[in-house]
């Protein structure tokens, strides 16, 4: 049982990937908060990711979907919450273009349900709340050769997911000029790093490299994204969430591009040595294959905003990141097995035709 004098926080999406880093150095780190961790569990969502800290003390798993407006709302009477981190949404560009209404649930009505209930709780006063909302990059658009996102960069958002990302943060910020809404907001590159649902690129080339399956890398592999490692974006929440400023936004990233083609052949290169393989023989298994449809070119992020007014930067050099990365996949066969089965068969095959 968590301690009622303890000031409490709410994460959602705390069994996903970037949640599980932000509530395991949150409980690690503030053992005078008690950290409540709301999610739905979807396909993206694993207790497994939690393992290590479940039974800390001031910890407490609520399984719930935010788009259950009376079960948040009762949620929020119930324990009023200090403070809200905001990470639960849909997350995948590729199935946002199968089912884009599943994004606009989740990460638009679930937003709004959840404003909703942090302000009734907090309407007669709003000193020492926040409503921390957690976005991406991707709501900027996409970048010619040249230029980067800052905070102020016009919102250009280009597939379903960001669009609904997009939305959302619209609403967070509609509710700090109307009701007053003590917010803030990040917006932050791609994350690479442990617990990665294997649908993304980095870890769906892991595992493929390891059984030695074709690496899909889409159109001509020349789109670029800039990288982060996830646990210093749960560092960067964890400084914006004590000391970023309401209303403010921050944008957080690697200053590390990459194209994909690129990055792949990096890949290939860490595991075939990890792994003992020929020097090459992954680079092999690379497959161009039919490009994501509305395919954004370019994202890189200007982090000069969090560095210079709260002192944040990445801690880890790239290729650290991405061998840290590669062991910890290779040691976690079980928990890479245990997703890799049933419902994420079918969407595998159903994506890559195969
Ligand atoms: P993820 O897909 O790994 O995890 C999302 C979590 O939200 C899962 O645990 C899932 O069960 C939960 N969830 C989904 N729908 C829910 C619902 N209706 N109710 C309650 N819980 C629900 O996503 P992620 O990559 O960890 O991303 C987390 C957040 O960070 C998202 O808001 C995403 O937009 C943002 N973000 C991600 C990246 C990235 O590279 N992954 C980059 C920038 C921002
Ligand atoms: P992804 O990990 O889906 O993140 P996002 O689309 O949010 O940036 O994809 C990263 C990049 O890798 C993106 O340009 C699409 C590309 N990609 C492939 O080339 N092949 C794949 O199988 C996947 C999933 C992504």
């Amino acid at each position: 049982m968590l301690m009622d004098t303890k000031k409490k926080i709410l994460i959602t999406g705390g069994a996903g990937f970037i949640g599980s880093h932000v509530v395991r150095l949150f409980v690690k780190k503030y053992s005078d908060y008690a950290i409540y961790n709301l999610d739905k569990l979807t396909y993206a969502g694993n207790l497994e990711n939690l393992k290590d800290i479940e039974e800390a003390e001031n910890y407490s798993f609520v399984q719930g979907d935010i788009t259950d407006a009376g079960f948040i709302n009762e949620l929020f009477e119930r324990e009023k919450f200090d403070g809200v981190i905001h990470l639960a949404a849909e997350s995948h560009v590729d199935r946002s273009i199968t089912d884009p209404l599943a994004f606009v649930n989740t990460n638009v009505i679930g937003t709004v349900n959840l404003l909703n209930s942090a302000r009734d709780i907090w309407k007669e006063n709003f000193d020492e709340k926040r409503f921390y909302h957690v976005s991406t990059d991707e709501v900027y658009g996409s970048l010619g050769e040249t230029g980067f996102f800052l905070e102020t960069t016009p919102y250009d958002p280009q597939s379903p997911y960001s669009a609904s990302k997009a939305s959302s943060d619209h609403f967070v910020r509609a509710y700090a000029n109307t009701y007053g809404m003590p917010i803030v907001i990040s917006n932050c590159s791609n994350n690479y790093g442990p617990n990665q649902f294997p649908e993304k690129l980095l870890p769906l080339c892991i595992n493929n490299i390891k059984n030695g399956n074709p690496l899909p890398v889409y159109g001509k592999g020349e789109n670029i994204r800039d990288w982060l490692y996830v646990i210093d974006h749960a560092r960067a929440i964890d400084v914006i969430y004590h000391n970023g400023k309401n209303d403010e936004t921050y944008n957080i990233g690697g200053f590390n591009e990459w194209k994909n083609i690129d990055i792949v052949r990096l890949l290939c290169d860490v595991m075939d040595e990890k792994l003992g393989r020929e020097k090459g023989s992954s680079q092999q298994l690379i497959t161009f294959v039919k490009d994501r449809a509305g395919h954004d070119m370019r994202y890189a992020i200007d982090a000069s905003k969090i560095k210079n007014e709260l002192g944040w930067e990445p801690s880890l050099q790239f290729e650290e990141g991405m061998s840290k990365t590669v062991d910890w996949y290779l040691e976690n066969t079980e928990w890479l097995e245990h997703i890799t089965s049933g419902a994420y068969r079918d969407y595998y095959e159903n994506q890559y035709q195969v």
